[in-house]
């Protein structure tokens, strides 16, 4: 899969392993930043990540902050995005099976580098289900579309 990965400051530390572990996979990852742990802020992370998805560019993204509340709430502005914010397996497992979510975020602060490994690992290797959460993945679309073309 062609991957795009960004993080602010306070994830910078932890993109850098994720990164290495995506690259070990075999998948082609985009790094869009931060370069450093020095502050920046994570609207303009989340932005390069959720368009890169939305325009088809990659098929998927990963962004990672303190929380992963502020990445997830700029991504899921964006048309196409299912941005879920994942710091439990359970969360992340769901997130793929029902939700066919197509950015993955995590909060730095919040999780170890362990467990947060795990989460990316289940995340890219579990499949979408489809049947009836594909007609409530086609009701957000038609929901997506009702309030963007207003
Ligand atoms: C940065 O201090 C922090 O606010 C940010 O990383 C994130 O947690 C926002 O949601």
């Amino acid at each position: 899969m062609k991957i795009a990965i960004g993080a602010d400051h306070a994830g910078f530390e932890l993109k850098e392993l994720v990164s290495q572990f995506i690259r070990e996979t075999g998948h082609e990852l985009i790094d869009m930043g931060t370069g450093s742990s020095c502050a920046v802020d994570y609207p303009d992370y989340a932005e390069a990540v959720a368009k890169a998805v939305s325009d088809g560019k990659v098929e998927r993204g990963i962004l990672i902050c303190g929380t992963g509340i502020g990445m997830s709430i700029v991504a899921n502005k964006f048309k196409n995005i299912r941005a879920a914010l994942c710091n439990d397996l359970f969360t992340a497992k769901m997130s793929r099976l029902h939700n066919d979510a197509n950015i993955l975020c995590m909060g730095a602060r919040v999780i170890g580098k362990g467990l947060a490994l795990e989460i990316v690992k289940t995340w890219l290797d579990t499949p979408f289900e489809g049947e009836r959460h594909l007609r409530r993945i086609e009701k957000i679309n038609t929901i997506e579309r009702k309030v963007l073309d207003k």
